[in-house]
């Protein structure tokens, strides 16, 4: 059987944990990577050993072999590379956000429509840790009664000092959200996944932090800290701390809190779901445990252990226990369930997957909509229809 042929536009932070990843699924091929940084991006095919190197998103679908297209540029290109690989009939796995704004995530949706064969996915890859999965399926088969409350936060540190300067900090390439659209987005998909429910209203406080930052003359790679004396003096109009009240389809109310100014914390990312009967807890920096909590009877300390697990998070849970898995085995878990997907010829919109479509990941831009539009008007919100 013929390997699946892949190719990465953008080999920056990110891209280099999709090569590792579409490696570990032994099933797909990187045959070529593509950067608008030439230097980078040859640097990165030398270094991992990928056959060939392009400069340009037009190069890399020129190229007739490749049928899979990961885009890991920064935001401002998802919807316009996006639409091109749709156009091409390759199949598509973008990072997140799907776009900027709800009127290019819409676009998406509508040229997706045209083209029903086309394979696409959005990396919300915290859903796709084994006990994430557990919780989803012990939810799902009433562990713990009626789903009351949805609590947590994504904490981070990178953007403490006004020194701390990267792309998302300019809203015409990351959006009109940072925080919330960069890691509230995967904070939102993750209970959404597990609870089997949407949020529809929301109430939110934003706040900028730092307005005003000292932004290096050179390109500052993500999280890293530029040693550049030389900067300019930049405003800055997105939120570095985001606070929202919410309240779900299924009746159940939440809230949660992201930071990208939170000394000590680079991810801090976890949630509470709280049932009638129980509650569960799970946090990303020991992934490989979950709590589960009790009134009448002691509360569980549960270690991951796959010849215990619910069928859905066994598939997903390759060590025994007592080998911890963490960030990387559930990204290329979320980039697995996408290639298997593809492998099996599975019909998008007719078989269910576990990786985010583009019509949840639309959602969650509406939902990040909404959070700023409530910020701005100081009311609660309802998430829009689609654009
Ligand atoms: N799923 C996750 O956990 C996760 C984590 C980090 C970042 N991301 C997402 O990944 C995306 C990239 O983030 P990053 O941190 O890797 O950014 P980055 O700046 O480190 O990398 C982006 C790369 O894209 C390249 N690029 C810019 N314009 C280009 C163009 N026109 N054509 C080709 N390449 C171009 C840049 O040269 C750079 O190498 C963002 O959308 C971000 O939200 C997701």
């Amino acid at each position: 059987m013929q390997k699946i042929k892949a190719g990465i536009i953008g080999t920056g932070y990110i891209g280099i944990s999709h090569i590792e990843s579409i490696r570990r699924t032994g099933f797909a091929d990187l045959v070529a990577v593509a950067d608008s940084n030439s230097d980078l991006a040859r640097k990165k095919a030398e270094e991992y050993y990928i056959p060939r190197c392009y400069n340009s998103i037009d190069d890399l679908l020129a190229d007739p072999e490749i049928q899979v297209i990961h885009n890991c540029t920064p935001n401002f290109l998802h919807a316009k590379i996006n639409e091109q690989v749709i156009q091409s009939g390759k199949h598509l796995l973008s990072e997140k956000p799907l776009a900027r704004d709800s009127e290019e995530s819409a676009s998406l949706i509508r040229s997706l429509q045209k083209h029903p064969g086309t394979v696409a996915a959005v990396n919300f890859n915290y859903r796709m840790n084994p006990l994430v999965q557990e919780i989803r399926s012990r939810i799902s088969r009433g562990d713990i009664g009626k789903v009351n409350l949805a609590h947590g936060s994504y904490l981070q540190d990178w953007l403490l000092y006004d020194t701390d300067y990267n792309w998302r900090l300019e809203p015409e390439i990351c959006g009109v959200s940072r925080c919330i659209a960069d890691i509230g987005s995967h904070w939102m998909d993750a209970v959404q996944h597990v609870t089997g429910a949407r949020i529809t209203e929301v109430c939110a406080d934003l706040a900028t932090v730092i307005p005003v930052r000292k932004k290096p003359k050179t390109q500052v790679e993500t999280f890293s800290v530029s040693k550049d004396a030389e900067f300019e003096e930049k405003p800055i109009v997105t939120e570095d701390y985001g606070a929202v009240l919410f309240k779900m389809d299924n009746g159940a109310h939440g809230v949660f809190f992201v930071s990208e100014v939170s000394a000590g914390h680079g991810c801090f990312f976890n949630f509470e779901i709280d049932g009638s009967q129980a509650s569960l807890q799970w946090n990303q920096q020991t992934a490989d445990q979950m709590w589960m909590g009790f009134r009448d009877q002691d509360n569980r300390l549960i270690l991951r252990n796959p010849n215990s697990l619910t069928p859905e998070a066994k598939q997903i849970s390759y060590l025994a226990k007592g080998h911890p898995e963490g960030w990387n085995d559930a990204f290329t878990n979320n980039i697995q369930s996408f290639y298997r997907y593809i492998r099996e010829g599975k019909q998008p919109g007719t078989d269910a997957c576990s990786f985010a479509t583009f019509t949840e990941a639309d959602y969650i831009i509406r939902l990040t909509e909404a959070i700023v539009e409530s910020n701005a008007s100081r009311k609660w919100v309802k998430v829009r229809p689609m654009a």
